[in-house]
């Protein structure tokens, strides 16, 4: 396994919760408006139960979301 440099973006599954994107990713919602980021790792929902969308608040843990085999 590499070193991931400082300029490298890494997303991860995290299995049954959000996506962690680390690095400097430029995010946009679906109308391709920026979409601010104050920290270096953001967690994005992929569970659809959160109230902050598109962030992560924890709500997969309580939900049953499943993200199944990565495969
Ligand atoms: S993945 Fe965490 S609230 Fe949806």
């Amino acid at each position: 396994m590499t070193r991931p440099e400082q300029d490298d973006v890494t997303v991860t599954a995290c299995p049954d919760g959000p996506l962690l994107v680390r690095g400097p990713a430029r995010l946009v919602d679906g109308d391709g408006q920026e979409i601010e980021r104050n920290r270096a790792t953001v967690a994005l929902c992929r569970c659809g139960g959160t109230a902050i969308p598109p962030w992560c608040d924890g709500t997969h843990k309580v939900n049953g979301y499943r993200s199944g085999d990565p495969a």
